[in-house]
């Protein structure tokens, strides 16, 4: 069997954990492999509303295994509280959760570092979400990391007690005065919390399991503009959010993926600071914040608002190797008379196509094609054929423009809220 991803193509929040939760069924294994709780997914069905941070989005769906693999961060702190809220709501997540050894611990004083790291950045900074995301993939590369399994072993403590020490060093080389001994305390309370979920070598369980035919979807986190190689460095983030960091987040060999699943919004946002070239800072970038709810599900920062950039899609598609396309949040456009495509940016006055180096906002005046809104509430639709016109007219401009089929298409934040294309 191959396995199939799921990853989004711009500055992240597209729907990903919505869409997970959607194709479920299809699946035995739904798999993260990068990222942490910077991540919010965001699922809603029968009235209820759920965010997931670190746990897959396949969770809420009859008996499905999944898997937290050996690419992902993990805060022991907000693991246990987000795994104790769904064992609570009647999830036996004991039986459904498998987490790799391999996965990287966020200790307390890596969230000190974010902070402190983005407070001597000052007009320059980030504008993480203040997980400690940069500091603990820093310490992976740099070979001072703490894996999940170490927490096995005898001297866990000790080899524990370096890593802080380090970190309180640095971190009073830099001016601050850090007391971590209460964040401790429940860090390794969470970490027996932690012990008692299936620890594995999922890199055996994802190839053994496919091998025997078993399905695999492997949900990103993030977007494909956030990744720390092909996103608008340095305001991204510290992990590949791209296909091929399903291969190295899972252990998966690159001729096992299968269908790559692309998922975007009709329009675009991006939370944090960097450069944007669609921005709208305008009354239009205001009434999608609003009818869009676009503020953040993990730190409820205010999301910036524009229109769809196909500059910037192409590119996200091509590293990626996009086979079928999803478009969420269609609906946050059904009142408007207009909506605008970006298909160019104009340079020095030179027309450009390819995704550029550097999209410093200065520089760059996106070139915008305008096609008339569908004006029609689509929220309730339940088939293709009931689609107005407009709205497919701008389905299909869209297939044309990027070359590759939607096969999806969301009109509400509900499960049921959606529309498949390619049955
Ligand atoms: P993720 O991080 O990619 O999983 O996305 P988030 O959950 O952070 O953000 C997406 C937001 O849009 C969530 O609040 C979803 O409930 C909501 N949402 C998802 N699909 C749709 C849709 O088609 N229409 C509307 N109006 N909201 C949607
Ligand atoms: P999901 O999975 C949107 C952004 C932050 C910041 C930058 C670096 O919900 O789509 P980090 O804490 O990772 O060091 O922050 O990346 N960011 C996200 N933006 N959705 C996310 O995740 C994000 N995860 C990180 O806002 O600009
Ligand atoms: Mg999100």
């Amino acid at each position: 069997m191959k396995a199939d991803v799921l990853l989004g193509l711009q500055w992240g929040d597209e729907g990903k954990g919505k869409v997970v939760d959607v194709l479920t069924p299809n699946y035995d294994i739904i798999a993260r492999f990068q990222g942490g709780p910077n991540a919010g997914h965001t699922l809603e069905f029968e009235g209820k509303k759920y965010v997931l941070r670190s746990i897959p989005s396949g969770i809420f769906q009859n008996g499905r295994v999944n898997v937290i693999g050996n690419g992902v961060v993990l805060d022991p702190i907000l693991f246990m509280e987000e795994a104790k809220a769904l064992e609570d709501s009647g999830i036996p997540l004991k039986k459904l959760l498998k987490i790799s050894k391999k996965a990287h611990l966020i200790l307390p004083t890596h969230r000190l570092l974010d902070a402190a790291n983005e407070k001597a950045k000052g007009g320059a900074k980030i504008g993480t979400t203040g997980k400690g995301i940069g500091p603990t993939y820093t310490d992976k590369i740099s070979r001072n990391g703490l894996r999940l399994g170490e927490s096995l072993s005898d001297n866990f403590r000790t080899k524990y007690e370096l890593a802080r020490d380090k970190h309180i060093k640095q971190l009073i080389s830099m001016g601050e005065n850090p007391d971590v001994s209460e964040l401790e305390k429940q860090w390794f309370d969470a970490i027996e919390y932690l012990k008692s979920f299936e620890l594995i070598d999922s890199e055996f369980f994802i190839n053994k399991s496919l091998k025997e035919g078993k399905s695999l979807l492997c949900e990103g986190a993030q977007g494909t503009l956030l990744d720390v190689d092909f996103g608008s460095y340095p305001f991204v983030t510290s992990s590949n959010t791209v296909t091929a960091g399903a291969c190295t987040g899972l252990g998966l060999a690159p001729n096992r993926i299968g269908d790559v699943y692309g998922i975007f919004k009709a329009y675009c946002t991006r939370v944090g600071s960097g450069p944007f070239p669609t921005e709208l800072f305008d009354e239009t970038g205001k009434k999608i914040r609003d009818l869009g709810h676009e503020y953040g599900a993990v730190t409820g920062r205010e999301r910036r608002c524009g229109w769809i950039d196909l500059v910037a899609l192409k590119y996200a598609i091509m590293i990626n190797g996009v086979t079928k396309l999803i478009m969420m949040k269609s609906d946050v456009l059904d009142s408007f008379d207009e909506i605008k495509a970006c298909v160019a940016y104009e340079v020095n006055g030179e027309r450009i196509v390819d995704f550029p180096y550097s999209i410093e906002e200065a520089s760059i005046k996106p070139v915008y094609v305008t096609l008339p809104g569908w004006k029609t509430d689509l929220t309730k639709m339940k088939t293709e054929d009931e689609l107005p016109t407009a709205f497919r007219n701008y389905i299909q401009f869209l297939e044309k423009e990027l070359e590759t089929p939607i096969s999806i298409v969301s009109i509400g934040p509900d499960r049921t809220q959606t529309i498949i294309r390619d049955k």
